[in-house]
């Protein structure tokens, strides 16, 4: 079994991605809601898990990240940090959580750091850099999000690939200088062109984490339920399920439900005398 991550010999921290991508290290992560897979998770050599707000749709079935809420994150970073203590563990901050002002960012991120993340991640930098500024001096790391920004939907009119025009690929260059200048440990690159990525990973002294961002990226996350295939209506491109999670999933209902109405589940032996 291969173990050549960071995460075999001592656990990640924040500090550890600026010394991964000046080693050349590629790092993965990915995306986790509930203690179950959390306790999986914390036998891998994957480096970080993210408690994404994506855990209101592919947890809670809402069409968009929208609907994430600060107690929603709450429960499901508690339930990660349960399942695996030992993970450098990432929260997002949900929408609009740090757009109200310092006070409810803070309380924001006070929630998501003592629910068990040791980061948190915010999507942009426009308009909200003194909260980024400010997480950072109070010793909490963060993380950015650029490129397709899944909290900003509504303004793209759908879930688009960002920075294909000249124009756009410079403000996402920008973007990035000013998220590092701000002092966040790395920055999330998503939906992107490769060159863009390679582009921006080439500038940056943070690593980037790409999701739908290309292999020039330093590292790589994916959504949970996307790695193992669990979605069967819908596969995005860039996401490459490493097991037919879905289809092994179904079958084992399938089998269950036969075995129950054939009378072959329980057998003797799955029963007490
Ligand atoms: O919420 C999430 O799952 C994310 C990933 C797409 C990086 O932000």
């Amino acid at each position: 079994m291969p173990h050549t991550s960071l995460a075999s010999t001592e656990p990640l921290t924040s500090r550890s991605f600026a010394l991964a991508k000046s080693e050349g290290r590629k790092l993965s992560m990915v995306t986790c809601y509930d203690y179950t897979f959390a306790r999986l998770l914390s036998q891998t050599n994957l480096d970080g898990i993210l408690v994404g707000d994506s855990a209101a749709m592919v947890m809670q079935g809402h069409p968009s990240t929208l609907s994430a809420s600060i107690e929603m994150l709450r429960l499901h970073t508690e339930a990660v940090s349960r399942g695996a203590p030992g993970k450098f563990l990432v929260a997002d901050m949900p929408f609009l959580s740090y757009r109200k002002g310092m006070p409810a960012a803070l309380d924001a991120a006070h929630t998501l750091l003592t629910a068990g993340a040791q980061a948190v991640k915010l999507e942009g930098v426009d308009g909200h850099e003194d909260v980024i500024q400010r997480l950072v001096q109070s010793g909490i790391p963060v993380m950015g999000h650029l490129g397709l920004q899944p909290q900003s939907v509504h303004a793209y009119g759908g879930y688009r690939v960002q920075g294909r025009e000249a124009c756009s690929a410079r403000e996402i260059l920008r973007r990035s200088a000013a998220i590092e200048e701000l002092g966040a440990f790395a920055i999330v690159l998503e939906c992107v062109p490769r060159a863009l990525a390679q582009e921006i990973t080439a500038a940056r002294s943070i690593p980037t984490i790409g999701i739908g961002a290309g292999p020039d990226c330093d590292g790589q996350i994916l959504v949970l339920q996307d790695l193992l295939g669990l979605n069967l209506d819908f596969q995005p491109k860039f996401a490459r399920p490493f097991l037919e999670g879905g289809r092994s999933v179904l079958r084992a209902f399938d089998e269950f439900d036969e075995a129950v109405k054939t009378g072959a589940f329980p057998a003797p032996e799955e029963s007490y005398s």
